[in-house]
């Protein structure tokens, strides 16, 4: 990875718009390559493995141990680059994907790289070590099914679009690691019900972001709009336009959600493994993205969990039930699921989701608190399901797992790095990876949902 200074610093010794000539060397997490220039480590974006680029540097001071940049030129080209489909995509565009200048097998095996590193880094499992746990193939990034149009191209899944509002009420995409708001005239990772909903069509003064929610079967879209707030916590005057597509409208509030018109939830259709469900899911409540995402994690935690008739299952961090439900299917009425979660507005979603399943109980509040009231108990469970927020679940949360003594841990994963130290943390109380699949729920963009599967050893 030699470089070559191919301009001078910027002002006053900083580095940034320094543009510098180096070789790629290998993917790291976070959407970047690894080059290295007079020692220090560049993360430079919009390059591949194995490619030679002028690099420019865009964040970093002189003391620092490494700077990002940008590959602004390509000298010696991957076999695995393509032309970016989105216009917008690029240095110093919309910052919301990151490889879409790689080929769609190429972005999977880059995932695929980053999570293998993750896990051998921070928890010490080398090629060696994952190999009876990811089969012959090695670790695989799994394509799943949608029904967008342009799914297969990894384009056109993205049910839910967080606008962000910029100068003049207009709406936008962030740029990478930026405030600066990109009006694109189409985000082309927006599933086709979404992506109706044109941005630049009407403005929105006074507010701070706008998500759309558009699911892919039915006929439900909503718009749920964030106010803007100024320092002393007061909202700014906000007027809500005429959205150009027929839409429900609701605003966030200091007292939930409120209802401008139409509804305030949405309805999302999943093919469960035991047949079709519907759940209600409120405003901005969690729910995967991708079309195909909710059925092939519902699928992959049932196999991975390998429940029989009349067993016990805790699912955390539940949202509007989507796992719950697929797990009750599995226990049958004999058995018995717990459900936690803590946000009041998904635990409203999933008593009413889950309501004609007598085998769940439903668990508002937090994940370490419930597990310490079932331990308080001696409630049994035979498995345990964790579906954390990117930060993952962390020490205390697993050591109260633990100590419930569930036969299986099966951990689903949005960020490599949080699963891997999960996993080192539940190796030290005596789990063992023994199942691990991902899944491109996210094509474009660097991330990866992971399920592992861990035995008590
Ligand atoms: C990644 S989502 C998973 C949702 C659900 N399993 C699904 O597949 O739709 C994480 C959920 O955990 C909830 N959550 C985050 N921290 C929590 C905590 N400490 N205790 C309980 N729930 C929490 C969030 O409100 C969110 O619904």
């Amino acid at each position: 990875m030699s470089s070559q200074p191919a301009q001078q610093a910027g002002e006053q010794g900083s580095p940034v718009g320094l543009e510098v000539e180096v070789e790629v060397g290998p993917v790291a997490h976070g959407g970047h390559c690894v080059a290295r220039h007079e020692g220090r480590v560049l993360f430079v974006r919009h390059a591949l493995p194995g490619e030679r680029v002028v690099a420019r540097v865009t964040e970093g001071a002189p003391r620092d141990s490494y700077w990002r940049a940008d590959a602004v030129a390509v000298l010696r080209l991957s076999p695995d680059r393509v032309t970016p489909p989105c216009p917008w995509a690029g240095p110093g565009l919309c910052g919301g994907c990151d490889w879409q200048h790689a080929a769609l097998p190429a972005q999977r095996a880059l995932k695929a790289a980053v999570l293998a590193e993750q896990l051998e880094r921070l928890a010490g499992l080398d090629a060696a070590a994952l190999a009876p746990v990811t089969g012959d193939g090695g670790l695989v990034v799994e394509a799943v099914d949608g029904d967008g149009v342009d799914v297969e191209a990894g384009l056109r899944w993205r049910t839910r679009v967080q606008y962000a509002v910029g100068p003049g009420g207009r709406l936008g995409l962030r740029e990478h690691r930026s405030h600066r708001v990109v009006e694109v005239d189409d985000c082309r990772i927006a599933a086709p019900r979404a992506a109706e909903v044109d941005p630049r069509a009407v403005t929105w003064p006074g507010a701070e972001g706008v998500e759309v929610v558009a699911p892919q079967t039915g006929e439900d879209r909503l718009l749920v709009v964030t106010p803007r707030r100024t320092g002393d916590g007061q909202g700014r005057r906000l007027r809500l336009p005429n959205p150009p597509a027929p839409s429900s409208l609701a605003v966030v509030g200091d007292e939930g959600l409120a209802r401008v018109r139409g509804r305030t939830w949405v309805a999302q259709e999943v093919e469960l493994p035991r047949g079709p469900r519907s759940f209600r899911v409120t405003g901005s409540g969690f729910w995967q993205v991708h079309p195909g995402a909710a059925a092939a994690l519902a699928g992959a935690v049932v196999r991975f969990a390998g429940l029989a008739p009349g067993e016990a299952v805790a699912d955390l961090y539940a949202g509007a039930g989507l796992l719950t439900a697929a797990l009750a299917e599995e226990v049958g009425e004999d058995g018995r699921v717990v459900s936690v979660e803590g946000d009041a507005r998904a635990v409203a979603d999933a008593r009413r989701n889950l309501r004609d399943l007598p085998q769940v109980r439903v668990l508002p509040g937090r994940v370490d608190r419930a597990l310490g009231a079932m331990a308080a108990d001696d409630e049994h469970v035979d498995v345990v399901v964790l579906d954390p927020p990117r930060v993952g679940a962390r020490r205390g949360v697993l050591e109260r797992v633990a100590s419930l003594a569930p036969r299986t841990v099966v951990h689903v994963a949005c960020d490599p790095a949080a699963l891997a130290r999960d996993v080192a943390v539940l190796a030290e109380l005596g789990y063992r990876l023994d199942g691990l699949r991902a899944f491109d729920l996210f094509p474009q963009t660097h991330h990866v949902e992971a399920v592992a599967r861990l035995v008590r050893a």
